[in-house]
């Protein structure tokens, strides 16, 4: 008997995000975001932010250690680096690199609208034209190329002034502060873009908290708040969009978070299935079914949550379910009852257990493409074959250009193909899954270091870690491969 094809209309593609690529921190209009204070760093240290009190006393903040404090605002400082503010510089290449995508044969492109571009200074200012304008443009040459644009409405690109003014997502308010940048981006647009992402890896305040050694019962407690926040911003958003338009579809994403149980102990297979429902089905479950799951009353229990949720949150989360769920997938790993005494490897927001049965990235990420195809076939089943679209997946590595301007990167090549071939395989199978963007078609700064040289993309950009580079771009190996790929519908992974 047949098995299941990939659809002609499947959407590969590439994801980039602003803050990552762009550049052009401060011009134009847009306003600071978070990330334009925080400095590079590398694979062993996090990034860090200078912040100042009112009295002037400065001191640095680690990424991701939580809310600054009260009274204290993000500065930079003399003769520091801050990658985010030049990026690849893609606000003034844009047109340029669409083109080396649509070169390769690009079907969608995951990219992010800036909240700081579009609203710089908040709803009661309203949209900022030249920010407005830049993405028609963009759209437009997307269009031009019949490139899909898939919009992610929200990924770490907020104002900072939210933050440092108002406190940022522990303060309701911004959930309509987000609704109206939502409301600009769709109305604005609603005739050149069909699919929406709501939130980027939702999950990412609770994974970031739980891995925080530092984390105190307080910050436990808004996390959960602030993600409740974020969930019903989303539901909103949803609702929103298909008033505006009823074409729209609009799914939300989360964080991949895969783990196996380190041996066939019935304590580990417990340990593994915990995992996955505390760092990815309490969020997929209320995108997808509109409500928390049953587990959730379990999950408060144990981080001596109260979650107070009003019926009218209960109403718009069921209102509002998504009509896809999008995930990033970069690995996996492993889970244990007792895990004191054992190695953790680091990753994509998730420290977990070790798996002696799998290679690890440069930056110790492990590679695991037969876990995408375990994963995908989960969510099927889960959610009955609900749309599945896998936005993110892709290696991080140092590239070498030679001196003939080539880049020959065949450990990405062969991390591209061995995740393409399973997910061929989930499809075959009949998993509902709509598209792939991979993580990221051109080079951009890193989230997590602010590295230049931990390269993820098919388009090598000539600028390294201290902001040194043309930013002329050249096709890398990969470049040639993913163009076979897409020109043959999957069929070519050779
Ligand atoms: C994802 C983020 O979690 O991981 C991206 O959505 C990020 O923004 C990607 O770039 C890879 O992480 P890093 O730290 O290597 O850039």
């Amino acid at each position: 008997m047949e098995t299941y094809k990939i659809p002609q209309n499947f959407l590969w593609g590439g994801d980039i995000s602003a803050a990552q690529i762009d550049g052009a921190w401060d011009e134009d209009g847009k306003s600071p975001i978070e990330l334009d204070y925080y400095m590079g760093a590398n694979k062993n240290s996090g990034r860090y932010a200078y912040i100042e009190d009112e009295r002037g006393n400065s001191k640095k903040v680690l990424q991701w250690s939580g809310q600054i404090p009260s009274g204290t605002h993000y500065v930079l400082k003399e003769g520091e680096l801050y990658p985010n503010h030049f990026g690849s510089d893609f606000y003034h290449h844009y047109k340029d690199d669409i083109k080396l995508l649509h070169e390769m044969g690009f079907k969608a492109l995951n990219l992010t609208m800036s909240w700081a571009r579009i609203m710089p200074k908040g709803k009661e200012y309203g949209p900022n034209k030249k920010g407005v304008e830049y993405y028609r443009s963009l759209l437009l040459e997307l269009k031009k190329y019949h490139i899909e644009p898939i919009v992610t409405l929200y990924k770490y690109d907020m104002p900072a002034f939210y933050v440092t003014q108002m406190g940022g997502w522990s303060n309701r308010q911004l959930i309509d502060e987000y609704e109206e940048f939502c409301h600009i981006c769709m109305t604005e647009f609603k005739d050149l873009v069909k699919y929406w992402i709501t939130f980027n890896e939702i999950n990412v305040f609770f994974l970031v908290n739980k891995n925080n050694p530092n984390t105190t019962p307080q910050d436990t407690q808004r996390v959960f708040e602030e993600t409740h926040d974020q969930l019903v911003a989303s539901s909103r958003v949803v609702q929103m969009g298909h008033e505006i338009n009823p074409d729209f579809k609009i799914g939300c994403m989360v964080a991949g978070a895969l783990s196996y149980p380190l041996t066939p102990k019935p304590e580990d297979a417990r340990a593994a299935q915990k995992n996955i429902q505390d760092n990815f089905y309490y969020f997929s479950d209320v995108i997808v079914r509109g409500k928390y799951p049953y587990f959730a009353k379990r999950i408060w229990h144990e981080n001596h949550v109260d979650l107070n949720i009003s019926d009218e949150d209960k109403r718009n989360l069921q209102k509002g379910t998504a009509d896809f769920l999008a995930f990033s997938y970069y690995m996996s790993n492993c889970a244990e009852a007792d895990a004191s005494d054992i190695a953790k490897n680091a990753g994509n927001l998730i420290n977990g257990i070790s798996n002696p049965y799998l290679k690890t990235s440069e930056w110790g990420w492990q590679i695991d493409p037969q876990g995408l195809q375990y994963f995908l076939e989960e969510l099927a089943s889960r959610y009955n074959n609900f749309p599945l679209l896998i936005v993110e997946n892709g290696l991080g590595a140092e590239d070498t250009l030679t001196s003939d301007g080539k880049i020959h990167d065949d450990y990405r090549i062969d991390y591209l193909r061995q995740h393409i071939a399973y997910l061929e395989k989930a499809i075959n199978d009949g998993v509902n899954l709509f598209g792939y963007t991979m993580w990221s078609c051109i080079d951009l700064v890193s989230m997590g270091t602010g590295e230049l040289r931990k390269r993820y993309g098919l388009i090598y950009v000539d600028i390294d870690d201290q902001g040194n580079g043309t930013f002329k771009r050249y096709k890398k190996d990969s470049f040639y491969c993913y163009k076979k790929v897409i020109a043959t519908n999957g069929k070519d992974l050779s």
